[in-house]
């Protein structure tokens, strides 16, 4: 089956009942009874032995399992773990999969909290945390035999930075003990599959374009054969959970994710053709364009783009300016996440972007209004921009 297909139809109610609901059904549970102490010895049993079973709300229920099921596939890995936050699932990654005295190789250019855990939390508990610039040949050059995780987001947050995921796949191809992750936020759903392309772990904000609408917040680990064991094992461990009502939203966002992210990219083409025109802007950075660095990498490994991007400005606007000009932004809200329906804008403090060397800068995520709008709104925005 095609994305589109699976997106559809995966993880509904397959069962033989002459009439059924189109969606599985959202069931709240905190205790789960069992038939008989056999049936609850067998399941403790199954339970132990990592299998998922339906057993106590906070292992998860039918809800969460459908929309464990779904990303799983979409996906392309083993099993899906979901989390009550994106970045709650990266650090599960961490956690599980590094103790003290590891190393871990990390690209420069991962979602800023993200960075903050291996700074903040990982190297004072004695695990050694490297940022890498650049792809897989500054990957190469690091890696030790105490590396143990080599973790990246791609395309990278708010400069979308491209790395050759397979080729680091294939440095890590002999190494027994070294697990490839990959922050898959921007490529989900069904845009970028990094398990496909070698990773064994993929990690997904469900929070943006998977639930879509800004109102909700979770995320997933998916994982292949090789590490799904462990992940499976600690989530459980160490209580990791979501609301079943959560888990039924973002099933519905997944079932209209790929509609949805196609008009965002439309809409961001529109938008783009618009700002490359603008005397002010130096470039816009969005891995579709011939001129993004990387866009071969995109060309390859990704099926579509959707309606997040970066403005750069000319060295003659500041960033104070840009502050300025997205106060007077009236349709674009300004708002961290992205992958809502709604148009957003977010800045950052001048040289707080790692990876980045160039100018002032603005983050859009372009929504699902009409373009012609959205350009009226950025044009007398722009309008005070400094010319010279
Ligand atoms: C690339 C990326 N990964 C992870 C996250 C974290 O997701 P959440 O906000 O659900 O914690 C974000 C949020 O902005 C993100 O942009």
């Amino acid at each position: 089956m095609k994305d589109k297909t699976k997106l559809v139809h995966m993880a509904r109610n397959h069962a033989e009942a002459e009439t059924q609901a189109v969606n599985p059904p959202v069931i709240r549970a905190s205790t789960v009874l069992y038939r008989d102490t056999d049936t609850l010895k067998s399941i403790r049993t199954r339970r132990e032995g990592n299998e998922r079973v339906f057993s106590y709300g906070a292992r998860g229920t039918p809800t969460t399992f459908a929309l464990e099921d779904a990303i799983t596939e979409i996906e392309q890995g083993v099993r899906t773990m979901l989390f009550p936050s994106g970045l709650a699932a990266i650090a599960h990654v961490f956690l599980s999969v590094l103790k003290p005295g590891d190393h871990c190789l990390l690209s420069e250019s991962i979602y800023g909290p993200a960075r903050a855990i291996a700074v903040r939390f990982l190297r004072p508990r004695g695990i050694d945390c490297e940022f890498y610039p650049g792809g897989h040949e500054e990957v190469a050059k690091r890696l030790r035999p105490e590396t143990r995780l080599v973790y990246v987001e791609i395309p990278g947050s708010i400069i979308y930075d491209l790395q050759d995921l397979p080729a680091i796949a294939a440095l890590l191809k002999d190494r027994e003990n070294t697990l490839l992750a990959a922050d898959n936020t921007w490529g989900a759903p069904g845009l970028y599959c990094p398990i496909a392309l070698g990773a064994d772990i993929s990690i997904v904000a469900v929070t943006k374009y998977i639930a879509g609408h800004s109102d909700l917040v979770m995320g997933s680990v998916t994982a292949n054969a090789r590490a799904a064991e462990q992940l499976a094992y600690d989530a459980g461990l160490l209580g990791q959970t979501v609301s079943p009502d959560d888990a039924y939203a973002a099933l519905r966002g997944l079932r209209t994710a790929s509609a949805r992210i196609a008009m965002h990219c439309e809409h961001a083409k529109e938008v783009i053709r618009w700002l490359e025109e603008q005397p002010q802007v130096e470039r816009v950075l969005y891995p579709p364009l011939p001129s993004h660095p990387g866009h071969e990498i995109w060309k390859r490994d990704f099926t579509g783009a959707n309606g997040l991007l970066s403005v750069a400005f000319k060295p003659h606007i500041k960033q104070d300016d840009v502050d300025h000009m997205a106060d007077r932004l009236k349709l674009f809200g300004l708002g961290a996440s992205w992958g809502g329906y709604e148009s957003l804008a977010m800045v950052y403090p001048e040289g707080g972007i790692p990876g980045w060397k160039g100018g002032a800068l603005i983050r859009l995520h372009i929504g699902l209004e009409d373009p012609a709008d959205l350009i009226a709104d950025l044009q007398q925005a722009f309008a005070g921009l400094p010319t010279k």
